[in-house]
């Protein structure tokens, strides 16, 4: 028997169920009419020859129709409160117990993994606890963790490089090839078709192939799986393989196309991101119009939606590429890393990166990354 609180609750909470997709479809129609009548112009440039070769326009960038949209954005701010956990260089997740003040009982951590013949779904596996440090067995986990009461003080996605077993080809004889890409701009994308640009460039740079062609068709039921990509000779000459695309719902080969059946490269960094919109459905349905509000400098709330707690996501995908290297020195590579979100659609965000960018180009550096690899950025 339904009892008359529960029924009223019941009643309210299918009130603001309603509320909720109400005001969501006001925002997402308000949002579309914004981009689309009130974003600045933008450039097309499109060569009538389609088969002659490709041909960059000239353009001056101090031009004063241009710079009009150009401005300074806010600096990304993100939550202070920082991570409670670290993973060493040995597979291993530590309670930081300087943060903690001796807090914390008990942690437990559980594998994200893919589903297979799914790049949208990740499954949070069996939580196993600790309470000091734990050996990870993936790339990726939730850590929660818990006070002597029993409260929940800390969850959070952490990722990490849990190396390959297999005997990687040393990179003496041969160059690693490392690719940073920022994909680029384009105004009044979000209404209408997203990937006319980035995904033909990306298939001629990774498969060699047109695609939409019959070398490279593309059914929206079929993987990308059987298609020739660059990582595949890699990893037939014995190289480790990383790719790593932010935005998974935009992300180049699943934006209306199903992805990869199986992880195409040994360390695939999408799961990661899944997970963190498994665990924030909300914010992640609404994620495009927050930026628009941040890209007019409209606070709506404490942190950038930039960010992934502590951090902006664009450091987290370039640390896990440090990562990577830190973790095959020495081994024959093919990493790949792509950043969407902070420069597809809105040209100042990027700017914000500089200073990351910067350093992730002299970690390489220093670190002696560039002796073996060529590097595409
Ligand atoms: C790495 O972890 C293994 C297994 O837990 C341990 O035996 C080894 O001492 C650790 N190595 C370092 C450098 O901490
Ligand atoms: C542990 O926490 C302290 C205090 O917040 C911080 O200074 C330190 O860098 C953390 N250690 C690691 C390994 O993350
Ligand atoms: C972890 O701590 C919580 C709170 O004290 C307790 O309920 C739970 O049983 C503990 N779990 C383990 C595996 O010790
Ligand atoms: C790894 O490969 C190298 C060269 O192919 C070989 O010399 C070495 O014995 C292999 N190591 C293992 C653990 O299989
Ligand atoms: C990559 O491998 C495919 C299939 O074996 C081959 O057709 C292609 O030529 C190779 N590409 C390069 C650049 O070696």
């Amino acid at each position: 028997m339904v009892g008359e609180k529960q029924r009223s609750r019941l009643w309210k909470a299918g009130i603001l169920k309603r509320m909720f997709a109400g005001i969501m479809i006001v925002g997402i129609s308000l949002f579309c009419y914004l981009v689309f009548f009130q974003a600045p112009g933008h450039f097309v440039y499109t060569h009538a020859n389609t088969h002659a070769q490709c041909m960059i326009p000239q353009i001056n960038p101090f031009d004063k129709d241009i710079l009009a949209f150009f401005w300074q954005p806010d600096p990304i701010v993100c939550t202070k409160n920082t991570e409670l956990v670290y993973i060493d260089d040995n597979d291993t997740v530590h309670i930081n117990y300087s943060r903690t003040n001796l807090e914390v009982v008990n942690c437990s951590c559980q594998n994200i993994i893919r589903e297979t013949e799914n790049d949208n779904e990740v499954v949070f596996r069996l939580p196993v606890w600790f309470s000091k440090s734990s050996k990870l067995t993936s790339d990726f986990i939730k850590v929660q963790c818990y006070d002597y009461s029993g409260n929940l003080l800390y969850e959070r996605l952490h990722y990490h490089i849990h190396k390959s077993r297999k005997n990687f080809t040393s990179d003496e004889n041969r160059f690693s090839v490392l690719i940073l890409g920022i994909d680029g701009i384009h105004f009044k994308g979000i209404c209408k078709s997203w990937r006319e640009n980035t995904f033909p460039n990306m298939v001629a740079f990774l498969a060699g192939r047109i695609g939409y062609s019959k070398d490279f068709p593309v059914d929206p039921n079929v993987f990308f799986d059987k298609h020739p990509f660059i990582w595949n000779n890699f990893s037939k000459d014995g190289a480790v393989t990383m790719y790593a695309e932010d935005w998974p719902r935009l992300s180049t080969f699943n934006y209306a196309v199903p992805g990869f059946n199986q992880s195409p490269t040994d360390h695939y960094f999408r799961p990661f991101y899944l997970g963190i919109n498994k665990m924030r459905k909300y914010q992640s349905t609404i994620n495009e119009a927050l930026l628009f509000l941040e890209n007019q400098n409209i606070k709506v709330g404490e942190t950038s939606t930039l960010c992934y707690s502590d951090k902006p996501k664009h450091v987290l995908q370039l640390d896990y590429f440090k990562r990577f290297l830190k973790s095959y020195r020495n081994k024959l590579k093919f990493g790949l890393s792509w950043l969407n979100e902070i420069s597809h659609d809105y040209v100042n965000f990027i700017k914000l990166a500089d200073d990351d960018l910067l350093d992730f180009l002299v970690f390489l550096k220093e670190g002696g990354y560039l002796e073996k690899s060529v590097l595409f950025f």
